[in-house]
């Protein structure tokens, strides 16, 4: 037998033990496997792209009851995107999500594209994630390679090296297009994802649960903890800002960010960049500070930095509060709606003031 016939072999046999175990132990209640369609789908496919299933859940069920449609997500204002986002993390995909609704709304009629080319083309899909809308809402045969299938792949033919490398993502497509049945497609794509979810783990998978276990080529060699080959080890660079909490009488100062960059469009605490906090009260709000009180810092991980802010809280001069309240800046009231995206570290130093409030005006919470 030669070379291709075998490998034909084997992916029609891969693919069959895969659908097989689905059968028995495959996701199939996920919320974005009812209902909704190619919307549902594509919505949870980019939480999903950098966030765990368990965490998406929730967000997922939230943000289909505030858009439950695609024009309802595309005529949304940008801040109440942001803000079913808020905590989600990386917030490029909530301002991808929503200009990629536009572009249905506009260029396709509304409905959402059902070929690869229009799909893959859109703001915010790469590769791996339009063959997962192709194959889960449309059966189409479009192969996918997320985190958990390159995990799968690597150790099942030994293909060794970090996949964020060209030539490894090259070899590790291959395979996945090989191995992509023609029919059944979409449980077959559901079936190697939970596959690397569940059983395939990166650390101490359970390759006696597995279904192609048999022919795994790390799983004979005793190396599955080397496959996929790990990132090359950069120590991050640690960088820090100064952020500053003016309250005045249980409102608190915040400004949107610039729609580039980190946290962009989100509401956020300002930067006291270079300048003294006397000056920044000044320039900022027209006011003079009564007390201020340092809190102690609070790291972030951003994928690339980490982030040591150092919270300040100030409580000015009541005038203060007439004097900013525009689309960039405005007087939230801690006990009301957020006024758009907030992101989670300063989400939790505006939850700590909200206590430290809640104390000093003399209410107990019943909880
Ligand atoms: N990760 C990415 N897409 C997924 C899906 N549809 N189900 C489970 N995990 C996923």
């Amino acid at each position: 037998m030669n070379q291709p016939a075998m490998n034909k072999l084997a992916t029609s046999n891969f693919a069959e033990r895969l659908l097989k175990w689905f059968d028995a132990y495959g996701r199939t209640d996920l919320p974005w496997q009812k209902e909704v369609g190619a919307y549902g789908i594509w919505v949870s496919e980019i939480m999903l792209q950098q966030t765990q299933v368990q965490t998406v859940i929730p967000y997922y069920q939230n943000f289909i009851a505030r858009f439950p449609n695609v024009i309802t997500l595309a005529n949304a204002n940008l801040d109440e995107v942001l803000q079913q986002w808020s905590g989600l993390g990386y917030y490029a995909r909530a301002r991808n999500l929503h200009r990629a609704a536009q572009v249905v709304r506009d260029a396709h009629e509304g409905e959402f594209p059902c070929e690869f080319n229009a799909v893959v083309e859109l703001p915010g899909i790469g590769r791996s994630t339009a063959g997962a809308i192709m194959s889960l809402a449309f059966n189409q045969c479009y192969a996918i390679l997320d985190g958990n299938v390159k995990r799968v792949l690597a150790r099942h033919e030994l293909i060794a090296g970090w996949p964020g490398k060209p030539g490894v993502a090259k070899e590790l497509w291959a395979v996945a297009e090989s191995r992509t049945p023609l029919s059944k497609v979409a449980a077959y794509t559901q079936a190697i994802m939970d596959l690397g979810a569940t059983v395939c783990t990166r650390s101490k998978p359970s390759c006696d649960r597995c279904p192609v276990s048999g022919d795994c080529q790390a799983q004979l060699a005793g190396t599955m903890s080397d496959y996929p080959g790990r990132k090359p080890r950069k120590v991050k660079p640690l960088r820090s800002t100064t952020m500053v909490l003016a309250s005045n009488s249980g409102q608190v100062y915040l400004e949107r960010r610039p729609e580039a960059g980190i946290w962009g469009g989100l509401w956020s605490l300002p930067e006291l960049g270079d300048r003294t906090l006397d000056d920044w009260c000044d320039e900022i709000l027209g006011s003079t500070a009564v007390a201020f009180d340092a809190w102690p810092v609070l790291r972030h991980s951003f994928s690339h930095y980490d982030l040591d802010i150092h919270p300040v809280v100030v409580r000015v001069n009541p005038r203060a509060s007439t004097v900013a309240d525009g689309d960039n800046e405005t007087w939230y009231g801690l006990e009301d709606l957020p006024p758009g995206g907030i992101a989670a570290p300063v989400q939790k130093l505006l939850d700590q003031l909200m206590v430290d409030h809640a104390k000093k005006s003399g209410y107990v919470s019943q909880n």
